[in-house]
């Protein structure tokens, strides 16, 4: 396997060779999807070369569907058999909340405003199940407090759902104090973590959430196509209604008499393991664990520190709230017109995206200071595009 990283390596420029966007680009869309490097393309070639050579490798792949579960279970401090591996996140929620029966009293859903459009649009699908859906909205600063959640969770509530960081306005919600709040009305807690796995440090014994779930495409450096589903052993016999045959108690039976979905969280697994994004998943995972999620952390909050200090310099509405826990990876720059600021920047080969009225400049890894100074110096050079 090509690609030169070295265990305890640490973030910033040492890693920019790894990632050859940077030859010609300064990446700053993690959110979107994370910066493909020398490994993760090596990965996915080897996938195509063991194809060739072997034609149906499904031994390996099914140790490949291990590995990508031991790699997410790692990330989160967890334990394998705790993890699903599905496709996407909305595998996961719509496996999750298949198992739920939304007909009795503890029908209702709560979502915070700054959920992901699959798990809003999940959680209203399962008003067809008879759920009522209780939406959570944040202040006038962008954060969502605890106490809303405390104002819409009762024991009517069945499913809290807060994601860990949004992909609108890089608002982080404190789940710890969320999950405590559910929790008091014996509601389950999910935390779709995806803007956060691979940038903030997840560990689900201290997380409070009772549901954990991401995927590879972002900060995990992965493809598309491979996700996970972390659940509390409490919920690890909850009986998923949406299966299919890798979440089988024993998928080589090949038994179509009943449902004897697995002992452990692979009853959330679905069908055949999404191979072509297994060696990918794998690959971007192992470097994010090599580097160590707290030293990304810890890189990505100077970053993120020295881009809102050139940020008040300009004078620029900063949507992403300011406390100490509030912001992660993602600073969200409010702007007049979003679509032609992200192309002004894509002319000086800046790489963002949009959200709403927002421009998302997102931190990773590779990133170092003169990224930040570059984006502030176009940012500048572009003020009419800034709200003030
Ligand atoms: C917070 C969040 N959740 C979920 C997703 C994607 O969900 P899925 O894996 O179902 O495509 C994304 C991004 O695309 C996201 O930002």
């Amino acid at each position: 396997m090509t690609g030169g990283l070295t265990p305890g390596l640490t973030p910033g420029k040492a890693l920019r060779s790894e990632f050859p966007i940077f030859e010609h680009a300064t990446y700053l869309n993690s959110c979107s999807q994370g910066a493909l490097s020398l490994r993760v393309r090596a990965a996915a070639e080897e996938w195509l070369d063991g194809w060739d050579e072997n034609g149906a490798e499904w031994e390996f792949w099914v140790e490949r569907n291990e590995a990508a579960r031991t790699a997410f279970a790692g990330l989160i401090h967890a334990a394998p058999d705790e993890v699903a591996v599905t496709t996407s996140v909305s595998q996961g929620v719509s496996s999750l909340v298949s198992a739920l029966d939304f007909s009795g009293e503890r029908n209702r859903i709560v979502i915070s405003e700054y959920e992901f459009p699959t798990v809003g649009q999940i959680a209203h699908a399962q008003a067809l199940r008879g759920a009522e859906v209780v939406h959570v909205t944040p202040e006038a600063d962008g954060s969502i407090p605890p106490e809303r959640f405390a104002d819409a969770v009762d024991e009517r509530t069945a499913l809290v759902c807060c994601t860990a960081v949004s992909f609108r306005t890089g608002n982080r919600h404190d789940i710890s104090a969320i999950a405590e709040i559910g929790h008091a009305s014996g509601a389950i807690v999910l935390a779709d973590s995806y803007q956060a796995i691979g940038a903030l440090e997840l560990d689900v014994r201290t997380l409070g959430a009772d549901v954990v779930t991401g995927g590879t495409v972002k900060y995990l450096l992965g493809s598309a196509g491979l996700g996970f589903m972390w659940l509390r052993g409490s919920l690890q016999s909850l009986l998923p209604t949406q299966t299919g045959w890798f979440a089988d108690e024993d998928i080589f039976a090949m038994s179509i008499a009943d449902y004897s979905p697995h002992s452990s969280a692979r009853r959330f697994d679905s069908g055949t393991p999404p191979v072509p994004s297994l060696y990918p998943g794998t690959a971007g995972m192992e470097i994010v664990a090599e580097v160590g999620v707290p030293s990304i952390e810890a890189h990505i909050r100077g970053l993120a520190d020295r881009l809102l200090a050139g940020l008040d310099d300009l004078g620029a509405t900063v949507a992403t709230p300011r406390g100490k826990d509030e912001y992660g990876p993602m600073i969200c720059v409010v702007s007049t017109d979003p679509n032609a600021l992200v192309a002004a920047l894509a002319e000086r080969q800046i790489v963002t995206s949009t959200r709403d009225s927002n421009l998302r400049v997102s931190l990773h890894l590779y990133n170092v200071e003169e990224d930040i100074d570059r984006v502030l110096d176009a940012l500048n050079a572009n003020r009419p595009l800034l709200a003030s």
